[in-house]
Order: C-alpha cells, then sequence, then structure tokens
C-alpha cells in the first residue's frame, strides 16, 4: 500500500516534470545563464513541493543540503559583481543582473521551503537550532520575489542607477573629475570656497536629476516586493534583516541623544574655526555650517580639515600624509596584515593577494567605493578599492581588512551563518583595530611619526595635555561628526519607504533632516528638481546605512573590551592593543560565531553588556568634551531651526 502510493506520487511527479519541461522550452528561448538556472529551480521546487515539510530531521537534511547550495549561489554571484566592479563593462554588467536575477530564483525557491518548515516548526525542539537557521535564511532574503519580471525590472532599474553614481564625472581644463581619486582629494586638501563649491555643485549636478526617477522607480519596486513577503515597506524588511532588534527607531534616536551634546559642541567649535578661515562668506555664527566646507564631499567625517581647526597649532599634530608618501599600496595593506596578525588573527591568503584589486587600474573604467567580498570558496577573499596614499585611505584598508578577518573567522560555519552578528558588528571590526592603530604611540613605533619637536610651548607642562587634546580632535572629527550623518540617512529613507516622504518632496526633506541633525545647510540654492541623496555612494546602491551608526558607537565598546583583555591601564584613547594575544583571542571569540548566536549574546561575549551603549564613546571623548565646553564658552552652542 505504502509502495503503491509512493509509485504513484512518483509519476505524478514525473508527468508534472515532463510537463514544466516542455511548457519552459516552448516558451522560453533558454539563452541566458539565469534562465536556465532558474528553470532547474522551478524543476526542483515542483519536485520538492511533494514532500510533506513537517519533521525536524527532514529540516536538518534540507538545511545541510541548503548550505551547501548557498555557498554555490553566493559564490556565483560574488564572482558576476566583483568582475563586474573591477571591470565595468556592458558586458561584465549584463552578467551582474543575470547572476542576481538567477540568485533571486534559487533564494525564492528555496526561502518557500524555509517557511514551509518554518510554520510546521512547533513540534521541533525548543530553541532548536534548525529553527534559528531557518529564520535567519528567510529573514536575510526580504526582496525576494515569485514575479520574475518584476524582479527583472528591480535588477535592471538598480542596475542603471549605479551606473549614474559610477559614470558620473566632470570635466575642467580637459581633466577628468571623478569621486576617487580627483574629487575625494579636491574636497579634503582645497582650502579654496570657490573650488570646492564647483567640486560639490558640480557632482551632485552630474547624478542628481538622472538619479532621481531611477531611485524613486526602486523605491515603489522595493516596497512591492517586501509587502508581498510580509513587510510594512522596505525600509522595515532593511531593518528586521539586518538586526533582529526590536525598535530600532527609538534605540537610535536615543543614543542619538545621549552623543548630541558632544556634537554640538564640536560642531559650534568648527564653525568658529570656518568662519575665521572663509571671512566675508556670510557664514552664521548661529547657524548652520556651509556642507561644502568639511574636508568630505558629503561632510560626513571632518577629520581632513584638522589643519584648519587644530586646537594647539603650535604643538605638533599627528599627520600620517608626509610619511605614507614612500609607500606602495602594496605596503599599506600589509601594514595592516601585519597589525591583525600581531594579535594572533590570520593572514591573508594567496587568493586574497592575487585577486584584490587595491589600486585604481589605469586601463579599466572601474567602481572604486572600498568593499570586501566573501566568494564562499576555501580561501577566496577579496578587497576592492582605489587607494592612495593618506590616512583615510590607510583607515579604509584596515575598515575592509576587519570585514575579511570577519569572513575568515566564521567560514567555518554553515553558509546561512556566515555573517555578522549583525550588519553592524560587521562593519565595526577594522574601525576598532584601527582606533589602536591611530594612537600616536603606535604611529610613532611604526614609523608613520617623525619624533616631533614642539615647535612652541616647549617645555610647557601643558604639552602633554594639549597633545591630547589635538589628538582626540582628530578622531572626533572623525568619529563624532559622523553620527548624525550616520542616523539622518536612513531617517529620510525609512521616510521614503514609508511614504511619508513623496519625491516632490525628497529633497527638502533631505535638507531638513541634514539641518536638522547635523547642522549643516546647502552653500547654494536648492530646487526639487535637485536630488542630492543619490550623490553618496550608498544611496544610490540601495546599501542600507544605519549599521554605520551603531558601528561607530559599538566599536568604543568594542575597544574598551579589547583593550581591558589586553591589561591596558590609563586613559582609553592612549590603549593600543598591538601584540595582544589576549586581545585577539577575545576578538576572535567573537567574530567566530559569526551569524550563529542573537547579536546580544555576541556582544556579550566581548564586552559583557548586552547592549549598543554610549558609555564607551563618551568616556573616550571626555576630555575633549572638557575642553570644547571651555573653548565655546562665548559660542552659540546649536544652530537656528534646531529643535
Ligand atoms: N565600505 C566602506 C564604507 O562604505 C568603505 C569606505 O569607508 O569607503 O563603509
Ligand atoms: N564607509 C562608509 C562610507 O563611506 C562609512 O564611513 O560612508
Ligand atoms: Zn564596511
Amino acid at each position: 500500500m505504502v509502495t503503491q502510493t509512493r509509485s504513484l506520487l512518483m509519476s505524478s511527479r514525473l508527468v508534472k516534470i515532463f510537463l514544466v519541461v516542455s511548457l519552459v522550452a516552448m516558451t522560453r528561448s533558454v539563452a541566458a545563464d539565469d534562465s536556465i538556472d532558474a528553470f532547474l529551480e522551478e524543476v526542483k521546487e515542483l519536485v520538492s513541493r511533494e514532500t510533506e515539510f513537517t519533521s525536524e530531521t527532514d529540516a536538518k537534511e534540507w538545511l545541510a543540503r541548503t548550505n551547501v547550495a548557498l555557498a554555490e549561489q553566493n559564490n556565483k554571484a560574488a564572482t558576476a559583481s566583483f568582475n563586474y566592479a573591477t571591470n565595468i563593462t556592458n558586458e561584465n554588467r549584463q552578467k551582474q543582473v543575470a547572476a542576481a536575477l538567477a540568485m533571486n530564483r534559487w533564494s525564492n525557491a528555496h526561502v518557500i521551503q524555509a517557511k514551509k518548515y518554518l510554520s510546521n516548526s512547533n513540534n521541533f525542539a525548543p530553541g532548536s537550532d534548525v529553527i534559528r537557521q531557518l529564520k535567519i535564511f528567510v529573514q536575510g532574503e526580504p526582496f525576494v520575489s515569485k514575479d520574475a519580471a518584476l524582479s527583472r525590472k528591480l535588477e535592471e532599474t538598480s542596475s542603471k542607477l549605479q551606473v549614474v553614481y559610477t559614470d558620473a564625472h566632470l570635466t575642467k581644463n580637459g581633466k577628468t573629475y571623478y569621486i576617487e581619486p580627483e574629487l575625494t582629494e579636491i574636497m579634503s586638501t582645497s582650502r579654496d570656497y570657490d573650488e570646492l563649491l564647483w567640486a560639490w555643485l558640480g557632482w551632485r549636478d552630474a547624478i542628481g536629476p538622472r538619479a532621481k526617477p531611477l531611485f524613486t522607480e526602486v523605491v515603489t519596486m522595493l516596497n512591492l516586493v517586501s509587502r508581498q513577503n510580509g513587510f510594512s515597506d522596505a525600509g522595515e524588511a532593511w531593518r528586521v534583516s539586518n538586526y533582529e532588534f526590536d525598535n530600532i527607531e527609538s534605540t537610535t534616536h536615543d543614543l542619538y541623544e545621549e552623543v548630541r551634546p558632544l556634537y554640538e559642541q564640536l560642531h559650534a567649535y568648527v564653525r568658529r574655526k570656518l568662519i575665521q578661515k572663509y571671512p566675508g562668506r556670510g557664514i552664521d555664527p548661529s547657524g548652520g555650517i556651509p556642507a561644502h566646507l568639511l574636508g568630505n564631499m558629503w561632510g560626513q567625517q571632518w577629520d581632513s580639515i584638522m589643519d584648519v581647526v587644530t586646537p594647539y597649532p603650535l604643538v605638533a599634530a599627528d599627520n600620517v600624509t608626509g610619511p605614507l608618501q614612500s609607500y606602495t599600496a602594496k605596503r599599506m595593506f600589509k601594514m595592516a596584515e601585519d597589525f591583525f596578525k600581531s594579535i594572533g588573527l590570520d593572514p591573508m591568503t594567496s587568493t586574497f593577494w592575487n585577486k584584490s584589486m587595491i589600486e585604481k587600474p589605469r586601463d579599466r573604467h572601474v567602481d572604486c567605493h572600498g568593499s570586501a567580498t566573501d566568494f564562499f570558496k576555501e580561501g577566496d577573499y577579496r578587497i576592492k578599492m582605489c587607494s592612495v596614499r593618506t590616512g583615510e585611505s590607510l583607515n579604509t584598508i584596515h575598515h575592509e581588512m576587519g570585514h575579511i578577518q570577519y569572513f575568515m573567522q566564521y567560514h567555518r560555519q554553515p553558509s546561512i551563518y556566515r555573517t555578522g552578528a549583525n550588519a553592524a558588528f560587521h562593519e565595526a571590526v577594522g574601525d576598532t583595530i584601527t582606533l589602536s592603530v591611530k594612537t600616536p604611540g603606535h604611529l610613532r613605533a611604526m614609523g608613520l611619526l617623525k619624533t616631533e619637536k614642539p615647535k612652541g610651548d616647549s617645555g610647557s607642562e601643558n604639552d602633554e595635555y594639549k597633545k591630547d587634546i589635538n589628538f582626540l580632535m582628530k578622531i572626533a572629527l572623525e568619529k563624532i561628526a559622523f553620527l548624525p550623518f550616520g542616523y539622518m540617512i536612513d531617517r529620510w529613507r525609512w521616510e521614503v519607504f514609508r511614504g511619508q516622504v513623496t519625491p516632490e518632496n525628497y529633497n527638502r526633506r533631505w535638507w531638513e533632516l541634514r539641518r536638522l541633525y547635523q547642522g549643516l545647510i546647502p552653500p547654494a540654492r536648492r530646487t526639487q528638481n535637485d536630488f542630492d541623496p543619490a550623490a553618496k555612494f550608498h544611496v544610490s546602491y540601495f546599501i542600507p546605512y544605519i549599521r554605520y551608526f551603531f558601528s561607530f558607537i559599538g566599536q568604543f565598546q568594542f575597544h574598551e573590551a579589547l583593550c581591558k583583555a589586553a591589561g591596558h591601564t590609563g586613559p582609553l584613547q592612549k590603549c593600543d592593543i598591538y601584540r595582544s594575544k589576549k586581545a585577539g583571542d577575545l576578538l576572535k571569540s567573537l567574530l567566530s560565531l559569526g551569524g550563529s548566536k542573537p547579536w546580544p549574546e555576541s556582544m556579550e561575549v566581548i564586552t559583557g553588556q548586552r547592549k549598543f551603549k554610549t558609555d564607551a564613546i563618551l568616556e573616550y571623548f571626555k576630555p575633549l568634551h572638557d575642553w570644547l565646553k571651555r573653548a565655546n564658552a562665548q559660542e552659540h552652542v546649536g544652530w537656528k531651526n534646531h529643535h
């Protein structure tokens, strides 16, 4: 009886498969790779519909197979993306889109199956890891869609928007200016108000109007897909898929409120220095700062204008740019690798060195924005970036290598868990390390800081204090200045996805938030035809951003914990964990978990705390905060229309 039912079932399956095969063969020219893959997926899904998706044992086997297949799928998608980003041609673009679509088909079929197991999981062992894997898998794929036409349109439109960003450039006197390295260099080194304005406006004009219709379409499609998958909108899909967080919006708000007093002090002090630097430009001493004067295209990190705002110019401030001029890109990467090795983490693999793109190639067009990719194949991890000889680049190298270290530490986990505890943890690894790298003690040991001879105030008992304040100012320009930016990008996008802000108000709302949180104003009139958000990489690439906000807070918690493990005593800002195996072991214990545990548990492993908290970052900057309050005694702290 059982046998007979089974064989009937088998034959009915075969009939269906045959039908699908003929149908697909008749209606589709099986040309592109993705349609073959898609076709196979349809067949597989059809076959698997006949199983019942009820037992935990089946689910386990299913997961074992799916984890293997997922690595294979990720490898294909990563390969196509990396090939495209490091050699932008139309052909590579087509391949990238095809690979993304194939991935979508595969994921969609498997998410459906995972959901079936989940809906039957009430009889699985309580707290079963099977349930967690299924959940993480489903959560990680909030934009899969059954609708092939919609997916294709979504991929193609996103891809076109990315092209607008990567192709954007300005020309002046026969010279071409891309965002990296040319415009980035102007923004960070030029002190000519009008030249800065030219670069700032030109970059936005080159992107905004072209990007806006594409961006708007992508928003609509992402919302559609998100709703099909049970989310209220794409913003919610992002929040859930990256965080396992309740109340991420109010948590962000509360954390930001805790650091706001420090930010406002920094802002007031920098504003005064800019008024002195650019007199007669109408900068309002109690208003917002024109957004193009902060050393960065987006006013997101201000450390490049350290020369303008150094608290004590007469005691030497750190500047690694000079010594870096004799470095090659490879040597900068080796320096980062050496730090990770010194705490007992792994060296980069030979594939890493052979296949990474560490400099801008001369023979082809590439996407320069720094990134790190896990290829889900033994030893295959790569970075792509266009490094130059600046401290900023050296940071990015450590940042990206932090991602690679995370990939390597969790590579033995099942594919579903080969991910960060949450997205912010992934962003925080390399940055945590740079908090040690940037200490004057470390830089001097590396030969990146000449033993400085104070130019004035020599021998004063305050010299050490002044150097500390200079140092903290430099780090604050990078880390504290970033926080409101890291917050407002997704504040704006959450509102966009929710439909609270409509396309005709996109740019107006953008600037409202820029002013409200960052205290920045546009240096020229903006209209609703402008679309300044798209001038930021992560907006045009639809990469969630709130991860960086959390990372910039969490990295100070991590730094504090690693310093404690390293036996550091004294002020947190002076800690350098170089060569501390104990710190390295603690870091490894976090990284090797990947996504296998809810992030508060991973957080607890390293810090003993289960939350993102501002105590460490506030303690780190306490001396500077006190100094700023005194320095700003006569200032209007804050800016008009603030609240
Ligand atoms: N992917 C990094 C960032 O976007 C690289 C960079 O800093 O450029 O987080
Ligand atoms: N790497 C991120 C960015 O470039 C955060 O610093 O925006
Ligand atoms: Zn990153």
